[in-house]
C-alpha cells in the first residue's frame, strides 16, 4: 500500500513535470541522450532550421555594408546595472536592470534594452569553448549580452526575426594571471553560486565597460541567426565583435571548477558551447575596410591615379585578408 502510493506520487510529479515544462525542453551538453547532436530532433522547432547559430565566419567571404555604424551604449558604464549573479545549471547569467541599459545604432533598426549577459566556454583555459568561429579557429569563452527590442511582448518574440539583439564577445586566455581586475572580480563570485539556482546580488560591483576592456566596439561583424540554445529561436541579430576580451588563464579556468550543473556531487559547468552551424546561403557583413583620411580628389590626374592605385591596393589586401 505504501509503496503503491509513493508509485502513484511519482507518477503524478512526473506527469506534472512534463505539463510545466512545456515549451522548455530538457537539453544539456554532457549527455549523449541530450547533448547539442540531439537538439534537432529534441526540439526541432527551431533547433533544425535553416538560420541556426553558432556559425563559423569565413571572414574571405565577409562583404562590407556601410550602414554597420557605431553602436550607442546606454548603462554600460553604470554600476547599478548589474543586478545579481546566478548559476542557472548550464551557464552562469548575469542579470543586467533592462530599465536602465540598453544599445541602439550599429545598423540596428531599433533600440534594445539588455536584460542579462551569460558565458560559454571549454573546460579550463586548455580547452577553448566559444560558440562563435573565424576562420575554423575557437577561443578560449565567448560573452553574450542579450537585448530584447523595446517593442517585442514575449508572446510575439517566438515569431519575430529582429526580436533580439546579441552582442558577442570573445574572450582569449593570456598568462598575466589574476588579470584584469574586473575579471578577477567578477570571477571570485563564482565559488558563491556551486548550486544551480544559486544567485548572488552583485549591484555596484562593476560595470558592464570594465568587463569589455580592450574592444573596438566600431570593429565586428553581423549575421541573422538564433538563440544557441533551445528552442533555437530564430529571432537573433547577431553581432560578433572582432577584438576579443584578454583574460588570464588561472581566471578562466575558475568557470570550469567552481560551478556544478545542478548540486555538488553532480559534474562541473563544462563544455556549454553549441558547435557551428551550417550557414545556408547567409551572409555575414562587416565595416568596409576603409582608408581614413583619403579622400578621393578630382584635383588633378595624378590624385586620380594615386586614389585608383589605392582603391586597388585596398581591395587586394581586402581579399587576401
Ligand atoms: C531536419 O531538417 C532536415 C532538412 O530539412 C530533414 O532532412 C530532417 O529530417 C529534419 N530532422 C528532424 C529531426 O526533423
Ligand atoms: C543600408 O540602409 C539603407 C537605408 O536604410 C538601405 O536602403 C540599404 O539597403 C542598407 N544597405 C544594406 C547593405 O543593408
Ligand atoms: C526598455 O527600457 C525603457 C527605458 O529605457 C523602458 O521604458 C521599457 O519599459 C523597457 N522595455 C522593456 C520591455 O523592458
Ligand atoms: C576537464 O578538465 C579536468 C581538469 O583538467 C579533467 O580532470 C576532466 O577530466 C576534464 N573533463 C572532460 C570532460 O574533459
Ligand atoms: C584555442 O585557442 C588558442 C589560443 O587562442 C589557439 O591558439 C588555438 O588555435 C585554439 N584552438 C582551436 C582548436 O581553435
Ligand atoms: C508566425 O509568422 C508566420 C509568418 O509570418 C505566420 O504564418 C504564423 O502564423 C506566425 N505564428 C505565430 C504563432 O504568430
Ligand atoms: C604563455 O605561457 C605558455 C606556457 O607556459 C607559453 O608557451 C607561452 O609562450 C606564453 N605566452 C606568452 C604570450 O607569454
Ligand atoms: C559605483 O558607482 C558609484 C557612482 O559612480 C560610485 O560612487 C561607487 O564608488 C561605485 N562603486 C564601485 C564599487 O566602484
Ligand atoms: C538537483 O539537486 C537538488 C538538490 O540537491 C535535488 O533535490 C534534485 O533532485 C537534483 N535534480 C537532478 C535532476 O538531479
Ligand atoms: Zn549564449
Amino acid at each position: 500500500m505504501q509503496m503503491n502510493l509513493q508509485l502513484v506520487s511519482l507518477l503524478v510529479a512526473c506527469l506534472l513535470s512534463t505539463v510545466y515544462s512545456e515549451g522548455s525542453v530538457e537539453y544539456c551538453y554532457n549527455l549523449p541522450a541530450c547533448n547539442p547532436s540531439t537538439w534537432p530532433t529534441l526540439a526541432p522547432h527551431h533547433c533544425n532550421g535553416t538560420r541556426q547559430s553558432p556559425i563559423n565566419i569565413v571572414t574571405a567571404d565577409v562583404k562590407p555594408d556601410k550602414n554597420l555604424t557605431a553602436f550607442s551604449f546606454k548603462g554600460f558604464n553604470d554600476n547599478s546595472t548589474i543586478i545579481s549573479i546566478q548559476n542557472i545549471g548550464k551557464s552562469v547569467k548575469i542579470h543586467l536592470d533592462e530599465t536602465k541599459m540598453s544599445v541602439s545604432g550599429g545598423g540596428l533598426q531599433s533600440q534594445y534594452n539588455s536584460s542579462q549577459f551569460h558565458i560559454h566556454w571549454g573546460n579550463g583555459s586548455s580547452i577553448n569553448g566559444s560558440e562563435h568561429t573565424v576562420d575554423g579557429r575557437q577561443y578560449a569563452m565567448e560573452l553574450h549580452i542579450v537585448n530584447i527590442r523595446t517593442d517585442v511582448t514575449p508572446d510575439v518574440a517566438a515569431n519575430d526575426s529582429t526580436a533580439y539583439a546579441v552582442l558577442g564577445f570573445f574572450i582569449e586566455a593570456t598568462n598575466s594571471s589574476g588579470t584584469p581586475e574586473s575579471w578577477k572580480k567578477l570571477t571570485s563570485f563564482l565559488s558563491e553560486i556551486p548550486n544551480k539556482g544559486d544567485s548572488l546580488d552583485i549591484m555596484h560591483e562593476l560595470t558592464v565597460d570594465s568587463l569589455l576592456e580592450g574592444v573596438d566596439r566600431t570593429k565586428y561583424y553581423r549575421y541573422l541567426g538564433s538563440l544557441t540554445t533551445p528552442s533555437c529561436d530564430e529571432i537573433v541579430v547577431w553581432t560578433v565583435f572582432k577584438d576579443p576580451i584578454k583574460v588570464s588563464k588561472d581566471l578562466i579556468d575558475l568557470f570550469s571548477n567552481k560551478m556544478h550543473i545542478n548540486a555538488t556531487a553532480d559534474p562541473f559547468i563544462i563544455n556549454n558551447y553549441r558547435p557551428a552551424q551550417a550557414l545556408n546561403g547567409r551572409v555575414v557583413t562587416s565595416q568596409p575596410t576603409s582608408v581614413s583620411g583619403s579622400e578621393p580628389s578630382s584635383a588633378s590626374t595624378l590624385h586620380h591615379t594615386l586614389s585608383i592605385s589605392m582603391a586597388l591596393l585596398y581591395s587586394v589586401l581586402f581579399w587576401c585578408l
